[in-house]
């Protein structure tokens, strides 16, 4: 089957590529353009450690096919840092122990950025409803919800 052509814009820079019709955009992000820091756990739509935003809205890039990156603007985990310095839901979670292994983090902290673009101020349940895609088999969930807690705060005192 043929490749198509598509382009997109991913972490701010313009890209074009070609890509087969049954390639996801998990493999795309992956393997083409070696952003490994998004990550693949069941591959199913079940974990969410593959979360990616794709036009302000969290996906999980396991599912859907590359070929519909086409004309959108995707952000993953490489595209949250300014230089050297962290994006402060990044930052809360390395301040507050929010990971462990880490497998997890990638899509746990697009999933949160999300969050606190459509919700500044989220109540302890409204954080648990924004990550509940996203499995941690490690943490036991407390510290990534006050990482999330703390990431509020300091886009609150930045502002
Ligand atoms: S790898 Fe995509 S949801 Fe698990
Ligand atoms: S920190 Fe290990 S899976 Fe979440």
């Amino acid at each position: 089957m043929e490749m198509k052509k598509i382009k997109f814009v991913i972490n701010g820079q313009p890209c074009e590529l070609k890509v087969y019709p049954w390639a996801t955009l998990l493999e795309m992000i992956r393997e083409d353009l070696q952003l490994i820091g998004t990550k693949e756990g069941c591959g199913q739509g079940e974990c969410g450690s593959c979360t990616v935003i794709m036009d302000g809205k969290t996906i999980n890039s396991c599912l859907v096919p590359a070929v519909e990156a086409d004309g959108k603007e995707i952000t993953t985990i490489e595209g949250l840092a300014r230089g050297d310095k962290l994006h402060p839901v990044q930052e809360a979670f390395v301040e507050n122990a929010g990971m462990q292994c880490g497998f997890c983090t990638p899509g746990m902290i697009m999933s949160a950025k999300a969050l606190l673009d459509r919700n500044p101020a989220p109540s302890d349940e409204e954080i648990r409803a924004g990550i509940a895609g996203n499995f941690c088999r490690c943490t036991g969930y407390t510290k990534i919800i006050e990482s999330i807690r703390a990431a509020a705060a300091l886009m609150e005192g930045r502002k």
